[in-house]
């Protein structure tokens, strides 16, 4: 369990989160640092800027990419309103990875929408296909290993998802979300299907047990953590740093001990470890010539075993976390505020009025502007070009430094933001009707 802070992250409210840095402390979120992705593959562009800031595990994502070892992306998208640049964001990182060799899977949570916004199904199913899957499908998600499913239609996850919760009790629900008397079943029963979507990947008809990474905002960590609780909870094994600095296997269950045993043994002289102490009455063997560093392989390992002693064997879910795009008017980008999100189904002339009305980092007069430069780290529009508009980073910094000294002028600034974004949203149009004919390949 982790412990209760003053700060709740709340997935279904409609604050953001200003402050980064303190949410990732109290959190217990460790800092997405440049060593984590420096040496992938093309790193993408929110990566590299510290868009992403934030992760639980990643640095099992990191190994499983740099040896090419198989491993799985599993995120969701609630379609509640109609889908926005911030949007966006999850999915050109699950283009990304999935460029990289991620096997990819994508969740409707249709469930989720209907028991906490109160829309039907089949609502839903119309928003989803019409605003994110064709939206998806344009930006360049490819159907190979892609699958994307509807929560209501997929019995494996809601089956994992009432089975699953018998390692979660009500205490546990209520600290993270903090759920009342009043709060109806379906929304209650939520993050559990969230979790089974979560862990669904590592079923062996999905592919089996591997590494997966979900990419979210920061407001989903809470079933992040249930995920990797619940994960932890199920597995036979458990390795750790012993009081004397020995790592130690310790099988978690009561069934099965001595085969479990025998079989965690095997593993371990399979793996080179020689010097190996059994004591079964502990239920445990200690590795003497192993280093803490070990762990996640030993730990990888064993898990892989599980199934056959009738355990899952989940790997805990590693995730990362990105900021939110500010609103083009300062506050949240949100669906219900048209004016605040540039819409992937805006048209050219409406996303071009919404940014030249955007809240910018400029000076009140040109001539403050000319002396004094502009803020781009308060200036939605200058978002927009580190967000979606710019790939080179060298360009970005163009753009930064040149409004700082005060020569670039916002509405110039604005005026080719504004280009930039109709290009790509004209882009997608076409690329939507092409998507159409395709859509059946993605929801098999
Ligand atoms: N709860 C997510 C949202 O509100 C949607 C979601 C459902 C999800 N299942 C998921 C996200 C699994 C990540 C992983 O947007
Ligand atoms: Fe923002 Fe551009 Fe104005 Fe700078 S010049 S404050 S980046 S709009």
């Amino acid at each position: 369990m982790y412990s209760l802070t003053t700060m709740k992250i709340d997935p279904w409210s409609s604050v953001t989160y200003q402050d980064y840095t303190r949410l990732r402390d109290e959190f217990g979120i460790q800092e997405f640092t440049d060593d984590l992705w420096k040496d992938l593959p093309h790193p993408h562009r929110l990566l590299r800027r510290g868009v992403v800031f934030g992760h639980r595990g990643f640095e099992m994502i990191h190994e499983a990419i740099l040896h090419q070892k198989p491993w799985a992306i599993l995120t969701g998208l609630m379609p509640s309103g109609r889908m926005h640049l911030g949007h966006k964001m999850v999915i050109d990182e699950v283009i990304y990875y999935q460029s990289i060799g991620a096997d990819i899977f994508i969740a409707v949570a249709d469930i989720e929408a209907f028991a906490t916004r109160g829309l039907t199904l089949e609502e839903t199913m119309d928003l989803a296909v019409k605003e994110y899957i064709l939206n998806y499908i344009a930006l360049g998600l490819k159907p190979d290993r892609c699958h994307i499913y509807f929560q209501s239609k997929n019995q494996d996850v809601k089956d994992l998802a009432f089975l699953l919760g018998r390692r979660v009790n009500w205490s546990q629900m209520v600290a993270t979300y903090g759920f009342e008397g009043t709060t109806n079943m379906a929304h209650i029963f939520s993050p559990l299907v969230q979790t089974g979507d979560i862990l669904h990947v590592q079923l062996e008809k999905f592919g089996g047990i591997r590494p997966t990474l979900v990419p979210v905002g920061v407001d989903q960590d809470p079933h992040i953590r249930l995920s990797r609780d619940i994960a932890q909870a199920h597995r036979l094994y458990n390795v750790i740093v012993t009081k004397d600095t020995k790592i130690g296997v310790f099988v978690k269950v009561d069934e099965n001990v001595d085969a479990l045993l025998d079989n965690a043994e095997k593993i371990l002289k399979k793996l080179q470890f020689s010097d190996l102490r059994r004591i079964t009455d502990y239920k445990a063997i200690y590795i003497n010539n192993a280093k803490e560093s070990d762990i996640p392989h030993v730990d990888e390992a064993l898990a892989r075993s599980e199934p056959r002693f009738g355990g899952y064997g989940f790997l805990q879910p590693s995730s990362t976390y990105h900021r939110f795009i500010t609103g083009l008017t300062g506050d949240k980008m949100s669906s219900s505020k048209p004016e605040s999100a540039i819409f992937l189904t805006d048209t050219p002339q409406e996303a071009r009025k919404k940014i030249m009305n955007a809240k910018t980092g400029g000076a009140t007069t040109l001539e403050e502007q000319k002396k004094f430069g502009g803020k781009p780290d308060e200036c939605m529009v200058y978002e927009m070009w580190l967000y979606h508009l710019v790939e080179d980073d060298t360009d970005l910094k163009q753009i930064f430094e040149s409004c700082k000294k005060g020569e670039l002028m916002c509405g110039a600034c604005k005026k080719r933001a504004a280009e930039e974004t109709e290009k790509l949203l004209i882009e997608l149009q076409e690329r939507r009707k092409a998507a159409v004919g395709k859509m059946k390949e993605y929801l098999k």
